[in-house]
């Protein structure tokens, strides 16, 4: 019998066979709003808020990824989870991992809140805080595993056994892990979702975002969602997902490589107090990490002595990008404090130890020699 495919020969077709006109190799651009329809009848398409053909390639090319359902795809990340929170009726209550992206925090407390959403955010290492979180309108778990920025990890089986018991679903947000180095619904979660715009796309050009779903029946509905809300994928963007995935695995394997090593330099450096990436030997939740993902990603945050050394290692760097966003070829590094956890209360930020001396780095493609030695004359700037 012919073995299953790897999934990252899954990954490089994409969208193939999608021309039946010319058979292009590169899936067209179906840029069209509306269908003709064959004489008076409908055709199998309509409108393109409700169905695209490059659109629907790529998320049948997701799904396969995860071996679901199936994958609806958003004009953003912030859409897709707006989506997954339109799947709840009024009242219900959602349990989210404490250190979720802050856009997500901001989502929940600034807009569902106000439409009678209610929600508890929980140190999702710990399952029985879960399971003390939960009440009996809790409808959705919500766990980012690794953590942003802290890399915290959430056992996504213990999260699955405590949703389903009490009759709700669980959803991973897998942004950071892609369906390469974790499958959440292979370990039972109901829903992986992407901010695609980061990994999957890859190249810091497109805001995209994704829910891949367990069953055809929550697929179905996330799909009906997406066509009543309207905040669907474009065309040409779902075009620049999909040919921005088709490197994933080789971009993953060199980026995580690269983080490797620079999470050991880092742990090295006396003037870096800590440093938070799942690869490190001594870092929490290791072994949870490796029984549920293949990776430890190219995700990696520190912290720095003081504060002050923020602004100046910033100023310093040459070849890593001040800047928001993630998964991209450029390194990107980021200040959680002031910038994508700035939603959150100032005592919580402290609380949850995302301190003003704290920066994330997204590590991409430049070489990873250049990368050290950027770093390295930064932080010997510091004690001058
Ligand atoms: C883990 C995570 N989830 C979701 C999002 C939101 O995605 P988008 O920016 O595509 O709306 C982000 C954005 O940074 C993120 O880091």
């Amino acid at each position: 019998m012919p073995h299953a495919r790897h999934p990252e020969s899954t990954i490089v077709h994409i969208g193939a066979g999608q021309d039946p006109a010319y058979g292009a190799v590169s899936a067209p651009i179906y840029q069209t709003v509306t269908y003709q329809h064959p004489g008076s009848g409908l055709g199998p398409f309509d409108y393109t808020r409700t169905v695209n053909p490059t659109r629907s390639g790529l998320a049948r090319g997701l799904a396969d990824l995860e071996a679901a359902a199936g994958a609806s795809l958003f004009s953003s990340g912030m859409a897709a989870i707006t989506a997954l929170c339109h799947l709840l009726d009024k009242e219900s209550h959602v349990v989210l991992t404490e250190d979720v992206y802050g856009g997500t925090y901001r989502l929940l407390v600034d807009v569902f809140q106000r439409f009678g959403l209610s929600f508890s955010f929980v140190d999702t290492r710990h399952p029985d805080r879960v399971v003390k979180a939960f009440r009996p309108n809790t409808r959705l778990l919500f766990v980012e595993t690794p953590s942003n920025p802290l890399l915290q990890i959430t056992d996504l089986v213990a999260m699955r056994e405590i949703a389903h018991q009490h009759d709700a679903w669980l959803a991973v947000d897998n942004t950071f892990m892609t369906p390469l180095r974790q499958r959440p619904l292979d370990l039972g979660a109901d829903f992986s979702i992407y901010s695609a715009t980061k990994y999957l796309a890859g190249h810091n050009d497109v805001l995209a975002g994704a829910i891949v779903a367990s069953s055809s029946e929550l697929a179905a509905r996330v799909d009906e969602l997406a066509n009543a809300t309207g905040g669907v994928l474009a065309p040409f963007d779902a075009w620049l997902v999909m040919r921005g995935i088709k490197t994933l695995a080789a971009r993953l394997d060199r980026q995580e490589k690269t983080a490797r090593q620079l999470a050991t330099f880092l742990a090295q450096r006396r003037d870096v107090v800590r440093v938070y990436y799942p690869g490190l030997e001594a870092s929490g939740g290791r072994d949870a990490h490796a029984r549920q993902a293949s990776g430890p990603g190219a995700m990696l945050s520190f912290q720095l002595q003081s504060a002050g050394h923020v602004p100046r290692l910033m100023d310093a760097l040459q070849v890593i990008l001040p800047a928001v966003s993630l998964g991209g070829v450029e390194s990107l590094i980021t200040h959680p404090f002031t910038e994508t956890h700035r939603e959150f209360p100032e005592h919580e930020r402290y609380r949850l130890g995302i301190v003003p001396g704290l920066l994330r780095l997204s590590v991409g493609l430049e070489h990873p020699g250049d990368l050290q030695d950027d770093l390295a004359q930064a932080l010997d700037r510091l004690g001058r």
